[in-house]
């Protein structure tokens, strides 16, 4: 594999705060996620994907980030990071840290000096510092809109309570949105990229990748409206400019300083035609799609993802990227158990209640959908507790949320809580052995029964369904190349692998009777050498 380990690698997905909790102070942290190396090295992942780890007052999950080069106290320390890394590639894990190039937090030492400094001044100038307009300038610079719902514009006081300059905040106003045609921010972030590849680390994802160019030439232009369409020629005033790739080339130069050179992958929202540019081997190398995870559980759809994504993949000279679930969706095993169409966020305001969910169907289809997906070339991204079945926790009581997404919506929509609730380790124990406090979101009674030791070792599980899957795919990994064979029936997709590996799915109800072949693993029992509605399976001929 060498320096192109990334191109199909399996990445597992840490959300540090949700895994596990050493301390008993009811986060996860650091040293939880070392203590369960072991665990993720059985599951068979070839690298770990932590989201924000770094100092944070979390008013976005920790992509508010107060200081690039830290660990959050409560999280553990610098030498708890080392000794991660080590454990990690004691077993051959790879790391991957999460940079959130976009914005700091509004406690980063460089918002802090803004705040003290006075309009114009090189402090201010790291960020996007702007009069209002009206009269009195008490109307925002522009009518640019925050992902997290209201104006992307919060204005200012000074210290005698006057009326002062708005700063730019795409996503929460925690969140100030850094200045890219300031030659410094592109100098900090060079520096952040060696400081965590000095470390050990072997790659990094690139949070809200598309956004860090802005036209920003007076007077603003007008965007109403958060990302729809957006342009082919780079032109749109925040999103997907041209003048990003220019960030990204120079960044890989950072990359390819180390032997291995290092890796990324951008989180770059643009139109689907130009995510290809992301993933030039002169740039981050690869670009997330999600395309299958907006997908409905359907034949032709993801048929249609496949070959999309691969011709694109191709295109860039990268390998594609699988997502199913991450942090910031509902669980995929509850939105496949859930009428085709169904208002996701409405779904959650009704606690789980407005729709009917039928959890047996989701988990089928997520089993099904999973080995579907690692069946193909490229690189898998899992999002941790999918190998458990997880189940999106949709009625956490309104005390308890904390994304931003709630509060700025004026609590009209839940956000992305209920899929970051604290794992299930164990049957037993109060957080089900999170750790010995409390979690710091409740976990469901039903989590008893799906939790590691629930599952450990039992056949059939889902968790034993990963771990073959993981252990196979490893065994018959090939060229970056699938062949689809007419299964004969529109509702279920065969496709074979150089070296004769087949998976087929089927997407219908009615069975499906399987070629001849030794079955591998199957995400649902044979019934006669037939392949049970919404299961799939992969044999070598
Ligand atoms: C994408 C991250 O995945 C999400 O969790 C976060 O809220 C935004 N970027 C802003 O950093």
């Amino acid at each position: 594999m060498g320096a192109t380990w990334w191109r199909q690698a399996v990445v597992y997905q840490v959300y540090p705060r949700s895994f596990a909790d050493s301390d008993g102070d009811g986060l996860g942290d650091i040293p939880g996620v070392t203590s369960r190396v072991g665990y993720l090295a059985e599951l068979g992942v070839d690298a770990i994907w932590l989201s924000p780890f770094y100092p944070s007052a979390l008013a976005d999950g920790g992509y508010d980030v107060d200081d690039y080069r830290d660990v959050a106290p409560e999280l553990g320390t610098l030498t708890d990071f080392d000794a991660l890394v080590g454990a990690a590639h004691a077993v051959g894990i790879k790391i991957i840290v999460d940079i959130v190039p976009n914005h700091t937090s509004n406690r980063h030492a460089w918002f802090l000096e803004a705040l003290a400094s006075a309009p114009g001044s090189a402090a201010r100038n790291r960020y996007v510092f702007r009069d209002g307009t009206g009269v009195d300038g008490s109307l925002p610079p522009s009518d640019w809109q925050s992902h997290f719902g209201g104006p992307a514009w919060t204005r200012l006081t000074d210290a005698d309570g006057n009326p002062e300059q708005w700063y730019l905040h795409l996503f929460a106003p925690e969140q100030p949105d850094l200045n890219w045609d300031n030659r410094e921010v592109h100098e900090e972030f060079l520096t952040t990229l060696r400081f965590w590849a000095d470390r050990g680390v072997d790659g990094y994802r690139v949070d809200v990748a598309h956004a860090l160019a802005k036209d920003l030439s007076d007077p603003l232009r007008s965007k109403p409206e958060t990302p729809g369409e957006l342009p082919l020629d780079g032109s749109d005033p925040l999103f997907d400019r041209n003048e990003v790739h220019e960030i990204y080339a120079e960044w890989r130069q950072v990359f390819d300083s180390y032997d291995p050179p290092r890796t990324a992958v951008a989180e770059a929202f643009s139109a689907p035609e130009r995510r290809a540019l992301y993933a030039r081997p002169t740039e981050l190398g690869q670009a997330f799609n999600f395309d299958l995870l907006k997908a409905d559980f359907d034949a032709a759809e993801f048929r249609e993802v496949v070959e999309f994504c691969l011709a694109q993949a191709a295109e860039a000279g990268s390998s594609s990227t699988w997502v199913l679930s991450n942090h910031d969706v509902v669980r995929h095993a509850s939105r496949y158990g859930l009428p085709t169409g169904t208002d996701l966020d409405d779904w959650l305001m009704t606690d789980g209640l407005g729709t009917i969910l039928d959890e047996e169907q989701g988990l089928r289809r997520a089993r099904a959908a999973v080995l579907f997906m690692l069946a193909l070339p490229g690189s898998a991204y899992l999002y941790q507790g999918e190998e458990l079945g997880l189940q999106e926790v949709a009625d956490l009581p309104a005390g308890a949320l904390q994304d931003p997404i709630w509060l700025r919506t004026q609590h009209t929509k839940k956000g992305r809580d209920g899929a970051r609730v604290p794992l299930p380790w164990t049957e037993e124990g109060a957080t089900y052995g999170f750790g010995s406090g409390n979690a710091w979101l409740p976990q469901p009674a039903a989590w008893s029964r799906v939790a590691v030791d629930q599952q450990d070792g039992v056949g059939g599980s889902t968790l034993e369904l990963y771990r073959d899957a993981l252990r196979i795919r490893r065994e018959l990994q090939t060229d970056e190349t699938l062949d689809w064979i007419d299964a004969g029936r529109d509702d279920v997709v065969h496709l074979v692998r150089p070296g004769g590996w087949h998976c087929v799915t089927n997407f219908g109800t009615e069975p499906y009777a399987l070629p001849a072949g030794e079955v591998r693993v199957a995400s649902a029992e044979l019934v006669d050498g037939q392949l049970p509605g919404e299961s799939s399976a992969w044999f070598t001929a």
